[in-house]
């Protein structure tokens, strides 16, 4: 499955049947602090984090070639390739990468409700929930 296909899990649970963003519980929601980073690079290709303004999620394919970031012990990423390293929102805090890591689309499936993250729709990074 390519990072950008889009697939309903519950979270660590099996993909439905049916295509569609992928939707996180609510207790994943509610579990989130300024600060947190899980990833779901097996679930999407994306982290979701949190800062003091809201909920966000990043990609997880570096800016310079595609390779794949990691989550640091200090909350930046970094890239095994070629040593770039982003910040928490997905900044760049050294090169070779010259452009920011990319924020997916996270909204609520209803009012208050589960989170939705959609790999294929990228948004401004100032963009939180
Ligand atoms: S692909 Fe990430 S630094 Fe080159």
């Amino acid at each position: 499955m390519a990072a950008t296909a889009l697939s309903r899990f519950a979270d660590g649970g099996e993909p439905a049947a049916d295509p569609s963003p992928l939707k996180l519980t609510q207790e994943t929601r509610l579990g989130l602090k300024p600060g947190d980073a899980r990833d779901y690079r097996k679930f999407g290709g994306f982290y979701l984090l949190a800062d003091e303004k809201g909920i966000y999620a990043l990609t997880t394919t570096c800016t310079h070639r595609g390779c794949t970031v990691h989550l640091e012990g200090d909350g930046t990423f970094g890239c095994p390739c070629h040593d770039s390293s982003y910040d928490h929102q997905g900044r760049v805090i050294e090169g070779p990468a010259k452009l920011p890591l990319r924020h997916f689309e996270v909204r609520e499936s209803e009012p208050g409700g589960p989170l939705v993250v959609d790999t294929s729709k990228t948004v401004p990074p100032e963009v939180r929930l």
